[in-house]
């Protein structure tokens, strides 16, 4: 089971029982869990507790490889360093085989990056959170002029996934200057009537761009 939480695009954070019924599913078909939770410190404060599937019980923890990194709460990506969590000795062996036999590994700036976030990251992080919930009610403020864009709660994550039943399109906006993602990028066509915006930036950037989709919908396709 690949499982993403907070998850990316939609910003869900999955709720106990919520992870207890996954949980459950997986013990019953022996299924292992990759938890990809590298967006877990990007909950709003008052919002859903990220909690680690890992931590619901003694199976799931035994069946669960959890996945973390502070490259995206910090914008560090570009550093390259992640970890994950495994307290099964078989899976585990498995996991430091295939590291071991990696030619990537991150280097002294990486360490020194994640550590410094670690050690006296928590005042920044806090700032960051507050910002971006001024971003979301921002976008969400525009949305209420609008009939055809939808974004339902999101708690978790700096992205908001954009239903529009109009049938604009990618190009549409990208000839207006602004890079929305394309829900078929997450699963297809499907999704083709979602859009992903990354509103991690500066207010003032975030109404320009906010400016050039309202431009955009007017313009053909
Ligand atoms: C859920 C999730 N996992 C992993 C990654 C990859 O992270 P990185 O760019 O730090 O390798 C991303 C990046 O967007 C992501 O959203």
């Amino acid at each position: 089971m690949m499982l993403c939480n907070p998850h990316n695009p939609v910003g869900t954070v999955y709720t106990r029982t919520e992870l207890e019924k996954i949980g459950d599913f997986c013990s019953q078909n022996n299924l292992f869990i990759c938890s990809d939770e590298i967006h877990a410190q990007l909950v709003i404060d008052g919002c859903e507790k990220h909690i680690p599937i890992a931590s619901i019980n003694a199976d799931l923890s035994n069946r669960t490889v959890t996945l973390m990194s502070l490259n995206k709460v910090f914008n560090i990506s570009g550093v390259g360093l992640g970890w994950c969590i495994c307290s099964n000795p078989d899976i585990r062996k498995k996991i430091v085989r295939m590291v071991d036999h990696q030619s990537i590994y991150p280097n002294i700036i990486a360490y020194e990056a994640t550590c410094a976030a670690l050690d006296d990251g928590d005042a920044w992080r806090s700032e960051l959170l507050e910002y971006l919930w001024g971003n979301q009610l921002l976008i969400r403020n525009w949305l209420r002029n609008r009939s055809d864009f939808f974004w339902a709660l999101s708690p978790a994550t700096y992205l908001a996934w954009l239903r529009c039943d109009k049938g604009y399109t990618q190009n549409q906006f990208l000839n207006n200057g602004v890079a929305l993602m394309s829900g078929k990028d997450f699963g297809g066509d499907e999704y083709s009537n979602f859009f992903r915006l990354n509103y991690a930036l500066p207010k003032q950037q975030l109404m320009k761009a906010l400016s050039k989709i309202e431009l955009a919908c007017q313009a053909k396709n």
